[in-house]
């Protein structure tokens, strides 16, 4: 069983849209594929073609609310099973009352995690799970349980920042677990005849190297469209080009994480409490001043951006509020063709 689950704080990006239908190009390939609904606002329940019944039948809820209130039920109760392949547990926004019961208590992110280790959930090659858009209680389960993390990244309101915190969530997840979901970006709504969607594109490609996947989801009527009549886009119109897409991210995703272990992330941090702007520039984003390239001020006045790197030997420097500054943590420097020194990373 893989778990992949679909992140990113930023709301209306596409998470439903990519966990829906990549469950469904799963389960087209032949996959027993579940999807599970993990956002209180229940859209994934809507665009599968389900309502929000909450006292009628079992939802995700369910899972969080055996730990405090004392019920069992046999796990398949969970499950909608009406799809042969393409298996369901729906929510609603009782989902939001787990955070309140659950949010603080100890071992509260693992829930999830835990409750598919059931020998039930053996029966499905993939478990897809959407997520609210947030990184509250509910994500972080989300993320927990994660072979895998999808980000759908939403060109027209694209924000780094939220990249940034995706990285450290999943750095505290290592720490805790051991282990670190592959986490992949992909580009929904994407319309590559503006100029601006294309800038924005280079500045992702440049962060997030391999690890942006190249099939891209165009911005298409028949998305919407799909998930107003609750059907799936393999449902709705076959034949369509954002079946197509939906069909191509998944088959890249699935050969991704085999090809891509030569890559590392890398974190640049500078400690500059009274600074207004910090770039991190060098030979692997092309000496570029663009928005991928701005670090993040975190609380005590350090500033980090992390980037996903090719094994080898890179110069770089910051750019403080237009001063350049080489890395004073890292000892191993060397001189340009200007004249001045630059800090070297290798790896
Ligand atoms: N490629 C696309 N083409 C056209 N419409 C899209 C596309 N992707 C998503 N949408 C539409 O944009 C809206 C937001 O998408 P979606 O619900 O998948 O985002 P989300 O990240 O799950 O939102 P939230 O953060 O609220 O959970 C929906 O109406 C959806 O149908
Ligand atoms: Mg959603």
């Amino acid at each position: 069983m893989r778990i992949i689950s679909v992140a990113n704080q930023k709301g209306g990006c596409g998470k439903t849209t990519v966990a829906v239908n990549m469950a469904a190009a799963l389960s087209r390939l032949g996959s027993k594929t579940l999807l599970i609904d993990m956002d209180p606002q229940a859209h994934a329940t809507y665009a599968m073609g389900y309502t929000e019944r909450s006292s009628e039948r079992r939802t995700s809820y369910d899972i969080f609310r055996s730990h405090f209130d004392n019920i069992q039920f046999p796990t398949e109760e969970l499950v909608i099973n009406d799809r042969e392949l393409l298996h369901f547990i729906p929510a609603n926004m009782m989902l939001s009352a787990a955070e309140i019961n659950l949010g603080g208590m100890n071992g509260a992110a693992a829930i999830l995690s835990n409750t598919l280790k059931d020998p039930f959930f053996d029966q499905y090659e993939y478990v897809i799970i959407d997520s609210p858009p947030s990184f509250g209680f509910l994500t972080l389960n989300a993320m927990y349980s994660a072979d895998t993390i999808i980000v759908p990244m939403d060109l027209s309101y694209f924000s780094f920042n939220g990249i940034n915190s995706l990285y450290r969530v999943t750095g505290l997840l290592e720490e805790e677990t051991g282990r670190r979901p592959g986490v992949f970006f992909v580009l929904n709504i994407y319309d590559q005849r503006t100029r601006f969607a294309r800038q924005l594109e280079t500045d992702a490609k440049n962060k997030l190297g391999p690890y942006l996947l190249e099939t891209r989801i165009r911005g298409s009527v028949r998305i919407k469209e799909a998930a107003k009549n609750g059907k799936t886009i393999f449902e709705y119109d076959p034949k369509c080009s954002s079946a197509l897409d939906f069909y191509n991210m998944t088959s890249e995703l699935l050969t991704a994480e085999k090809i891509r272990h030569d890559i590392l992330m890398k974190e640049f941090m500078l400690h500059a409490p009274k600074a207004g702007k910090v770039y991190v520039l060098g030979d692997f984003n092309g000496w570029e001043k663009t928005e991928a390239n701005r670090l993040n001020k975190l609380e005590n006045g350090t500033w980090s951006a992390h980037f996903n790197l090719k094994r080898g030997k890179y110069r770089y420097k910051f750019l403080v509020d237009d001063n350049w500054t080489y890395d004073p943590e890292n000892p191993k420097r060397e001189q340009n063709i200007f004249g001045t020194v630059d800090s070297v990373i290798e790896f």
